[in-house]
Parts: C-alpha cells; sequence; structure tokens
C-alpha cells in the first residue's frame, strides 16, 4: 500500500474525546518497535518481526506519511491508524480503477478493549470525508481476526466479498453512506 499522496497533509492534530490523532514524530519509535515486534499484535497480520532486526531497521521518524496517524491517549503513543491506496494487484476493489482508500488499525495490546481504536477510526474516517468528499473507503481484515471484524462493523463497514489471500480467509468491505461519515457509536 501506498501513502493518499491526494490530500493536504498533514492536518492540524484532530481531538476526540480521549485522544489525539497526529502526525508520527521521532518520540513514537519505541512505540512503533513495540507495536511491529508484539507476537499478540500480529497474530493475524503475518507474524512479528524480532526486536533486535526492528532497532536496525526501524527509521529515525517511523510512519510519516499522508494518511498515517499516530493515535495518542495522555500524551504517549498507543497505536496507528491508516488510510492508504490499495495496491492494484491484490483481490478486493469496489472501483474499476481501483487504488482505493483503505483503512487499517493497529493498537498495543494494553489499549484493547476501551473504545480506543473506534474512537480514532471514527475521527480519521471523519477527516477522509472531509479531505476527500463522497470517496469510499474500503478494509480488508482476516475473518478470524475477530476484534478487528467487531470494529469493521462498528464502523458502518459493509461486507463486498470474502476471498483467500496470504493462505487465510479475507474480510473485504466499504463504507459509503453518511456522507462518508460514519454511523455514531
Ligand atoms: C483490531 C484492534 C484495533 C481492535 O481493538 P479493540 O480495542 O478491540 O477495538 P475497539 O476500540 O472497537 O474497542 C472495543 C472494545 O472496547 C470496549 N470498551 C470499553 N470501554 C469503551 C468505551 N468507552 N467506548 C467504546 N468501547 C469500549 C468494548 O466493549 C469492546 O470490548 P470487547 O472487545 O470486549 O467487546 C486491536 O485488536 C488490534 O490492534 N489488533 C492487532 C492489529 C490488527 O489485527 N489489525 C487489523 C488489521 S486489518
Amino acid at each position: 500500500m501506498t501513502g493518499l499522496g491526494t490530500v493536504a497533509w498533514p492536518p492540524a492534530p484532530i481531538r476526540t474525546e480521549r485522544l489525539v490523532l497526529r502526525e508520527s514524530e521521532a518520540r513514537d519509535r519505541a512505540a512503533f518497535i513495540e507495536m511491529f515486534a508484539s507476537t499478540e499484535v500480529h497474530t493475524y497480520l503475518g507474524g512479528a518481526r524480532p526486536r533486535d532486526e526492528l532497532e536496525h531497521a526501524v527509521p529515525e521518524v517511523p510512519g510519516r506519511r499522508p494518511g498515517l496517524f499516530v493515535v495518542e491517549l495522555g500524551g504517549a503513543m498507543i497505536g496507528m491508524v491508516a488510510l492508504d491506496r490499495r495496491d492494484a494487484e491484490r483481490p478486493g476493489h469496489v472501483r474499476p480503477e481501483a487504488g482505493e482508500a483503505e483503512l487499517g488499525y493497529t493498537f498495543l495490546p494494553e489499549a484493547w478493549g476501551h473504545g480506543y481504536a473506534a474512537e480514532a477510526c471514527r475521527a480519521a474516517l471523519a477527516w477522509f470525508a472531509d479531505a476527500s468528499p463522497g470517496e469510499p473507503v474500503v478494509l480488508c481484515t482476516q475473518e478470524a481476526n475477530e476484534r478487528s471484524m467487531r470494529l469493521a462493523v462498528k464502523l458502518g463497514f459493509t461486507e463486498v466479498e470474502r476471498f483467500e489471500e496470504y493462505g487465510a480467509e479475507q474480510w473485504f468491505g466499504v463504507v459509503l453512506g453518511h456522507g462518508g461519515r460514519p454511523p455514531s457509536p
């Protein structure tokens, strides 16, 4: 996937009830490494990477690209939400020219179960609805990833198709309506 590339970036930090969404900064590096090294986080994402490898490979400011928001709680990064362009060669599309905006989300395990991911994703989707009015957003997640499936449905995504990729059943959905805005909780 590639960054959005078509929107004004970065926006001013977005504040929600409990969170701040902002562009990545150097001080987020340790949290990025924590996420990339977590086996729990990567259960359905192709496996974690060794921490010593990450210490060398992760850039000074990780994840700095249009569409990627670091999610902060009380001044510390707890996860990230990203809108990227879906690769044309992958299965799962809703427009013939492909390159749809695709939502992804990854949070540190200690931040799960508090509704933070849903709160952050709603804010990112609302930002995108303003930045690119009327454009659909797609999402692909493993069917077996129950937390992710629950979140996708909560955000208003509806199923388009299911297919096998990376040796697993994938759920592919889209959010279209609400003037691009997802439903309230
Ligand atoms: C997918 C992922 C982001 C979901 O996180 P999550 O915390 O379960 O998602 P939500 O923000 O929707 O939180 C929902 C939970 O918070 C609970 N919650 C607690 N307080 C809440 C509040 N104030 N408001 C809303 N929900 C609240 C809900 O009851 C729900 O709990 P449940 O899971 O026991 O039913 C997280 O599991 C993750 O990072 N996974 C690894 C990465 C991954 O697989 N990403 C998918 C890529 S496609």
